[in-house]
């Protein structure tokens, strides 16, 4: 019988999804991709990828793997020699004691993150994001029906959160606290006892738990790197997330992990069998090669990612109006912009936030970059450093050059 209903006028798409913001990052690339598509010669700094190639040595891995035969299903946490090199990684570099059961290996440390928030979040729970923060954070709150509250560190503090300002936004519904460090998007890297005191203040709230997301571990400017579940009176209420797009330059492959608590991990475990079980099994493999050539290959592109830092500074020092943090660690400059709101365009056009800005940018400077309205800094923009310095050269010519005829 052919099918004579109307149409349905309301959206078929759950309240869930229509509550969710698409990734601005993700987004900022499309439009930039769009343009360039039209023949555009784009600059792309609105990504968080590093511009170098996997090394040898891991490519290399992959493709013995696939040779090998590792083709099937893995155990959903992960494969179990991968499980024993993340623990010995965490023991060398972090000095922090885990078992292979307790280690979740997930497609990205995105997957990680959304494990972990949805295994410990009800709704209603408040979570509390240091602000700025990264795009996905709040979203899988949101996912998950907590609340997600900012804690916005200041400028003073290189925008970090401070133990005080925690403390004081602590409430009986809160169950977790959220943060990135090295940061994306400011850099900021928290010292040993920014981060003793922010333990401190948990050890007083037993009910709240951590994800400390040390993704960008490996592309620190400051020397040391320190961990949340280092000090002995939260380890057990810290979930540690890492993963190797950042540090192995190996965003494509999607391999990251979290380190917790055997229950907690178990939980996490159990969300992942459900939703998209283990990762690629030649990415695994790939991953156990990675982590056993150590640093060496991180740190050499470290080493670039500080230079083109620099170089950026340098640049931006050169252009009225963004006022830029120096950042400590992973590929990110982060300028307060908001001398340029109120002002106007060529076209005649206010510019009034930083997205209006971003855009203008977009299509007057073909630059992308991200605004800091979606890592809850509407004062902000962010701009990838992890580009060629050729290209960063040109861009922030371009980006300077556009600025200028804002009136
Ligand atoms: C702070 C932060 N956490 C997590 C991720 C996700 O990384 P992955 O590629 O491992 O999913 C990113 C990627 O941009 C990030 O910047």
């Amino acid at each position: 019988m052919p099918n004579t209903a109307a149409p349905v006028a309301v959206s078929p798409l759950s309240d869930r999804l229509l509550a969710m913001s698409e990734s601005a990052t993700i987004a900022m690339a499309k439009k930039g991709r769009e343009l360039a598509a039209k023949g555009v010669d784009v600059i792309n700094l609105s990504f968080g990828e590093p511009d170098f190639q996997t090394p040898q040595y891991i490519k290399d891995a992959a493709k013995k793997a696939l040779d090998d035969g590792y083709t099937f299903y893995t155990p959903v946490p992960g494969i179990p020699e991968l499980r024993q090199a993340i623990c010995d990684k965490l023991k060398r570099d972090n000095q922090l004691d885990f078992q292979p059961s307790q280690i979740v290996v997930s497609t990205g440390a995105k997957q990680a993150l959304a494990n972990a928030v949805l295994s410990l979040v009800n709704p209603g729970d408040e979570v509390i994001v240091f602000s700025p923060y990264w795009v996905s954070y709040e979203e899988m709150v949101k996912l998950a029906g907590g609340v997600a509250v900012p804690l916005v560190g200041t400028r003073e503090h290189d925008y970090k959160a401070t133990a005080a300002q925690l403390e004081a936004a602590i409430t009986p519904r809160t169950k977790l606290i959220m943060y990135s460090s090295p940061c994306n998007p400011t850099g900021a890297v928290f010292s040993r006892e920014e981060l003793g005191a922010i333990a401190e203040v948990l050890a007083r709230h037993p009910q709240v738990y951590a994800l400390a997301d040390e993704i960008y571990e490996y592309i620190n400017f400051v020397g040391e790197h320190v961990s949340l579940a280092q000090f002995p009176a939260v380890a057990d209420r810290v979930i540690t997330v890492n993963g190797f797009s950042k540090g192995y330059a190996m965003t494509g492959w999607r391999l990251g992990y979290l380190a917790a608590r055997q229950d907690i991990a178990t939980a996490c475990d159990k969300m992942q069998g459900q939703i998209t079980s283990g990762t690629c099994s030649i990415t695994q493999r790939a991953g156990v090669a990675a982590l056993a050539g150590g640093r060496a290959s991180s740190d050499e592109m470290a080493a670039a990612y500080r230079r083109r830092r620099d170089l950026v500074l340098e640049l931006v020092k050169d252009i009225p109006g963004l006022d830029t943090p120096t950042p400590s660690g992973a590929f990110y400059i982060f300028p307060e912009v908001s001398a340029f709101f109120g002002r106007t365009a060529p076209d005649g056009s206010t510019i009034r936030n930083s997205s209006d800005l971003a855009l203008f940018i977009l299509n007057d400077a073909h630059v992308s970059a991200v605004s800091g309205e979606a890592f809850g800094a509407p004062e902000c923009m962010r701009f990838s450093t992890a580009a060629a310095d050729e290209k960063l050269v040109e861009a922030f010519r371009r980006i300077k050059a556009s600025l200028a005829k804002l009136a």
